[in-house]
């Protein structure tokens, strides 16, 4: 059977240059597509812009410019971004592209022809910055301001006349939905959160505006635009050319395996989405994996806020990797984080340059001085030997279960405390005082350069350039990096030459050090 997984970030508004959140939600993505990757699945893996509404109409006259080529630049530095994180995303997609204004005028149709949509009046709260509308018991008084509770942003009461979609009547099936799919939301906690939302009652919503133009046109009605989250929603679909449901991609790929996303839309993709879907006959994505915030402080780091921390600036410092290793490490995944630059710098020294830096080279300097610089051929396994070594083939299922349970930190802990093993292994077994026993010796060389290749291999969804970088020394590239190869204790061919290579990361001198 083809393995398909298909995994998606939110489409970042681009009405500010991205910050570090949305390189936390891009990295986070890029390390499931590239596991999966590694697990011979087919992957499409989806980011891009969210680029219509009031928002970015705003946005764009405050910076004085003609709103298409504001949204051009803007999602330019995204688009950028994604290659200096190094994601392996197959698509990028833009809501102002043609091919997703199909899909959603495509999926409008199918609403309204199925019933779920009808003209009347909007009256209540609206939220520029959140493009959401709240009801009056999610508002409260900041500073003489009227605030949503939990974004605290400014909302404005807005009165015009709107297509409604009727949630309400799909109350009760979502209800059933999350009853008979118990980890369609997770984490648990975010489970809890959305169901007691959706039984305290669920409102028709407003799906299209009038007072402005930035958006897509309501097929048939000229004059109102497609609520931003209805048309946002849907480039899920677009980038698999929905509805050419012959198409081989939505065949292949939908219903996506999981929507990563911040906790903030958790309610867009755990009520609204789901809803759009279920009266369009749709099927339903696998997953929506709610993450937790990278705070600055207290709050939320948001361009809102103005609290940013610029991933440009800290990569520029220390490098890709070791800022993907750290967010992936060190952020809890599922809970909010505060990160900080001394945190990273810990994480640089400790894991990076000591623990996996460290073990490449001594066995490779080691075999270049006493094994010919080959990989050694007369190789005996003893019990020490083989105990670590299949450690990999009994945790392999383990790993795999983890990963589709989104449990990164497990990931992560077997990744150091594998690290930790491999170089006790090493310092224990004395390979330097087995220069009598070449047997011995060459086994535990053998041993230990199997170690960090299986550990290579599963660093690469981490850190796929410093992976690939430690694999040079067993002349092994991308292709060559199977998940299912890390149960092979036998994998590098003996007797090959070995390559030795620059140091993998340079240690942070601390002031205080
Ligand atoms: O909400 N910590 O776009 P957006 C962690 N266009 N992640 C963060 C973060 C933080 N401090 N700040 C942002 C939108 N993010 C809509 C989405 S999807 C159909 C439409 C990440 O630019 C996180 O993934 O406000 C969050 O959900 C997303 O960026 C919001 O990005
Ligand atoms: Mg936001």
């Amino acid at each position: 059977m083809d393995k398909n997984f298909y995994i998606t970030t939110p489409i970042y508004y681009p009405s500010a240059k991205p910050h570090m959140g949305h390189a936390y939600s891009s990295i986070i993505a890029d390390f499931f597509a590239r596991f999966k990757t590694i697990d011979d699945y087919n992957v499409y893996f989806l980011t891009g812009t969210d680029e219509h509404g009031l928002k970015i109409q705003r946005s764009a006259e405050k910076a004085g410019q003609d709103t298409l080529k504001f949204c051009d630049q803007i999602s330019k530095t995204f688009k950028d971004l994604s290659k200096i994180l190094n994601l392996s995303n197959t698509d990028f997609i833009r809501t102002t592209e043609e091919r997703h204004k199909k899909t959603v005028q495509y999926l409008w149709t199918e609403l309204e022809k199925n019933g779920d949509i009808y003209l009347s009046k909007y009256s209540g709260w609206y939220s520029i910055s959140d493009e959401a509308f709240y009801n009056n018991d999610e508002i409260e008084e900041l500073e003489g301001n009227k605030v949503a509770i939990t974004s605290k942003s400014p909302v404005e009461w807005i009165e015009e006349e709107s297509y409604f979609f009727k949630l309400s009547k799909w109350e009760k099936p979502l209800l059933d939905y999350y009853e008979a799919n118990p980890d369609f939301i997770s984490p648990a906690s975010r489970k809890n959160e959305v169901i007691s939302f959706v039984k305290s009652g669920l409102k028709d919503l407003s799906v299209s505006r009038k007072t402005f133009s930035w958006g897509i046109q309501v097929p048939n009605n000229k004059e109102h635009v497609i609520y931003v989250w209805l048309d946002a929603l849907t480039n899920y679909l677009s980038a698999l050319n929905y509805p050419e449901t012959k198409d081989r991609l939505f065949k292949k790929f939908w219903p996506a395996s999981i929507h990563l996303i911040g906790k903030d839309i958790l309610r867009f993709h755990a009520i609204y989405w789901p809803a759009f879907l279920l009266a369009a006959k749709i099927d339903l994505p696998k997953k929506i994996y709610g993450h937790g915030w990278i705070l600055s402080g207290e709050e939320k780091m948001s361009k809102s806020r103005g609290n940013i921390l610029d991933p440009l600036e800290i990569i520029e410092k220390y490098g890709l990797d070791p800022l993907r290793y750290y967010l992936i490490k060190e952020v809890s995944f599922g809970n909010d984080g505060n990160i900080s630059q001394e945190r990273l710098e810990d994480c640089i020294n400790s894991d990076l340059a000591n623990n996996y830096g460290n073990l490449c080279q001594r066995v490779t300097a080691f075999a270049s001085k006493n094994c010919n610089g080959r990989i050694p051929s007369s190789v005996k396994f003893q019990t020490d030997d083989l105990k670590i070594l299949n450690k990999y083939k009994d945790n392999l299922g383990n790993i795999r279960s983890k990963i589709d349970q989104q449990d990164i930190n497990f990931y992560i802990e077997y990744i150091v405390n594998s690290l930790f093993e491999a170089n006790k292994y090493f310092n224990d077994q004395e390979p330097w005082k087995k220069k009598d026993d070449l047997i011995r010796l060459n086994t535990i060389v053998y041993t230990t350069l199997e170690i960090v290749r299986k550990i290579s291999f599963l660093l690469y969804p981490i850190i796929p350039e410093s992976s690939l970088k430690a694999l040079q020394i067993f002349n092994l590239s991308k292709k060559d990096i199977k998940l299912e190869s890390i149960a092979n204790n036998e994998f590098l061919v003996k007797d090959k030459m070995i390559n030795t290579i620059d140091i993998l990361f340079k240690k942070i001198e601390k002031k205080n050090d």
